[in-house]
């Protein structure tokens, strides 16, 4: 029989076997985040990823971000416990689709956010994340029009903070689309001390109630700079483990999800479908790998490059 306990000591037995580290993001499950040698937001993990010495990278988290070590790390075997943790952002921005717009637009610089495919990357100039999206878009001269893809949420956002000339393509997270304004303007009222923090991901209106909008390691940053606040939570509801662990009383609630969302609370089922079974048997078994073609690889690794040299 294989107990919860003893899972946790197999994969920690084949983690120093076989020289494997585990990078999970915040939206991991907290069996997950607890087992992973670190946890970080998209940028931090694509920075370890980079300066791993380990021979095999577990990525807990979805498919782009197990993509992305891989770029950055082609000599190592990069293991995803469950090939089908996808992003609808990722799906929402087809390469195909993608090549026509950017060559409709050949005077614009194409800027992307990190949760698209390999093939998308290879057609970017620089890549960015939520954590520094605002520092890669006012890198780029001042009159130079832009592509920014695939969230059109985020790209509003960008828009608002600097004014910028930028063309969006019409991607979103479904996760963040789905808070409910009316649910946590009725749950606001109900509790008027707690405050609002967001991803920019989320929807304008959304945004507009916040008190603080960042990354997801900026979220959490700013619940321990202010340890006896009270916060109404607007990202995916896994964050709160590392909230609650950073700061043991902080008092928080998830932002309510729309009446038709599965959850009440918004979860991202592609980052869900990872469990500590899957991540036992996928380092057992080094499989599924992430592999990416060559040509693609080098040509997207440029834009990631740059932004892991503008994020120094
Ligand atoms: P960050 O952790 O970089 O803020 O990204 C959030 C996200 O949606 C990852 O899929
Ligand atoms: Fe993609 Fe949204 Fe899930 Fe992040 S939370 S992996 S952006 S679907």
């Amino acid at each position: 029989i294989v107990t919860k306990v003893n899972l946790k000591e197999k994969i920690l037995q084949l983690k120093k076997d076989k020289n494997a580290i585990i990078l999970s993001h915040y939206y991991q499950i907290p069996e997950i985040q607890e087992i992973a040698d670190y946890v970080g937001d998209s940028l931090r993990l694509s920075q370890l990823a980079a300066a791993t010495k380990a021979d095999i990278i577990v990525f807990a988290g979805v498919h782009f971000m197990a993509e992305t070590a891989k770029i950055i790390n082609p000599s190592k075997k990069v293991l995803l416990p469950d090939l089908s943790a996808g992003c609808s952002l990722a799906e929402s921005c087809s390469a195909d689709t993608f090549e026509k717009f950017v060559n409709a637009h050949p005077d614009h610089i194409v800027v992307t956010y990190i949760n698209c495919s390999a093939k998308v990357k290879a057609l970017t100039d620089v890549v960015c994340t939520s954590s520094n999206a605002l520092k890669v878009i006012e890198s780029i001269p001042e009159n130079q029009p832009i592509i920014f893809a695939p969230d059109r949420n985020l790209g509003q956002y960008i828009i608002k903070k600097t004014g910028r000339n930028m063309l969006l393509w019409d991607g979103s997270c479904l996760v963040h689309e789905a808070f409910s304004i009316d649910k946590l303007i009725t749950l606001h009222k109900k509790y008027p001390d707690y405050k609002i923090i967001a991803h920019p991901e989320s929807e304008e209106h959304i945004l507009k109630t916040a008190v603080y909008i960042g990354s997801t390691s900026g979220m959490i940053n700013y619940v321990k700079a202010h340890p006896n606040d009270k916060f109404i939570v607007a990202t995916e509801a896994g964050i709160l483990h590392k909230m609650w662990k950073e700061v043991p009383t902080a008092e928080l609630i998830p932002a309510p999800a729309k009446e038709d969302n599965t959850c009440a609370c918004s979860e991202c089922a592609y980052m869900k479908v990872n469990t500590m079974q899957k991540l036992h048997d996928c380092l057992l078994n080094e499989s599924p790998q992430i592999d990416v073609p060559m040509d693609i690889r080098e040509k997207a690794l440029v834009p990631i490059e740059h932004m892991l040299e503008l994020s120094k």
